[in-house]
């Protein structure tokens, strides 16, 4: 395989390096782009260094298999037409096509062969926080139907990106040097704090990413579920964690739930309260599965479970959700 990673530098980018490699992904070629930022800049894959090339508008995708990209939705839509003319398969972790008709949006343990179906050569990775929650949600959809899903996130400062984790160092550091606190990647001091509001206000009152959570779910479950979000940023470095409530067509047991959540492809069951074990976000960054823990029954709803999920958002939320798109395509001779 010919395989491009765009973004290169970034921390999704990075984490696609450490992806590929970790699974023995079939890589004949890598080619790495950025901006005129890293254009240049070296980094290691096998052994190998590969210099970052400027991304432009020329002929450098002739050949390419496949096309990892995250540099923003800004950089996917004006570079989308470059990628994919000459065959290359785009997986976009950008917003920039989720929503539309036309672009399969995947994550592998749900809707694997909508990738199949890719009339403008794209398939996009949907949002972090929605990818981990639809592989916990898909244990218990193919129980019976999730009718309502209230969540809240706590995301970590890395979903922001590679500057924002280096800014909450950085924050940690000023306060207790009793330094004037720099504030630029977030809206406002994250260390000691947690901010309820992740992307900008829609119309309705919900953030953009809430609103995310709403549609995309929808879109990978072909599903008339509905979602209502409330997305915490909170000072951790790296995972995810939501707590979630669901409201099912039939009430579902604990220990039916716990059987579900303990054989539900891409989910690892941690829950142990007497034991103290349940899934933290400090003690999960860089695994790839989505750990579930804290189920019970809902005391208000005899229709309705809740329980708490985390997942690395730049793993699975990203890099390795789309790496496993990219291995079904192989698998199913889809590609290449
Ligand atoms: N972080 C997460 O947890 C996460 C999870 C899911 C999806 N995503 C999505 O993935 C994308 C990247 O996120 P990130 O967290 O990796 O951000 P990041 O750390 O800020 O990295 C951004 C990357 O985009 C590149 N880039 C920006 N403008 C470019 C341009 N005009 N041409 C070429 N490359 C350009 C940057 O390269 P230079 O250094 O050369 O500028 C850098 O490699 C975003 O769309 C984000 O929404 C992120």
């Amino acid at each position: 395989m010919k395989v491009a990673i765009v973004g290169a530098s970034g921390a999704v980018g990075q984490e696609f390096l450490r992806v590929l490699d970790e699974r023995n992904f079939p890589v004949d070629e890598l080619l790495l782009f950025g901006s005129t930022r890293s254009a240049g800049r070296k980094y290691t894959f096998r052994g190998k260094e590969i210099e970052v090339k400027l991304l432009q508008h020329n002929d450098d995708f002739k050949g390419v298999d496949i096309a990892f990209t995250s540099a923003g939705a800004g950089t996917s839509k004006e570079f989308a037409e470059t990628i994919t003319k000459y065959g290359a398969v785009m997986i976009d972790n950008s917003s920039a096509f989720r929503m539309d008709n036309d672009i399969p949006l995947v994550v592998p343990e749900v809707n694997a062969a909508d990738a199949l179906n890719r009339p403008r050569g794209i398939i996009a990775n949907p949002n972090c926080t929605t990818i981990q929650m639809v592989v916990a949600l898909k244990a218990i959809e193919n129980l019976t139907h999730i009718k309502r899903v209230h969540v809240a996130t706590y995301q970590a400062a890395s979903g922001a990106g590679a500057a924002a984790m280096d800014e909450l160092y950085e924050q940690y550091r000023q306060v207790l040097a009793g330094e004037p606190v720099k504030v630029e990647k977030f809206a406002y001091q994250l260390a000691f704090n947690l901010i309820p509001q992740i992307d900008v206000f829609t119309d309705n009152g919900y953030t953009k990413e809430e609103m995310k959570m709403y549609n995309e779910t929808r879109k990978i479950m072909h599903s008339d579920v509905k979602v209502s979000a409330t997305c915490v940023r909170v000072p951790a470095l790296r995972s995810h964690s939501e707590s979630i409530w669901i409201e099912t067509e039939r009430p579902v047991s604990i220990e039916e739930a716990r059987e579900a959540f303990a054989h539900g492809e891409g989910l690892v069951l941690m829950d142990n309260p007497e034991k103290k074990e349940y899934p933290m976000p400090l003690f999960l960054a860089g695994k790839d599965p989505v750990y579930v823990g804290r189920i019970r029954k809902d005391l208000s709803n005899e229709n309705g479970l809740t329980f708490w999920i985390v997942g690395d958002q730049i793993k699975k939320g990203a890099a390795l959700n789309a790496v496993q798109i990219a291995e079904y395509l192989i698998k199913v001779k889809n590609i290449g």
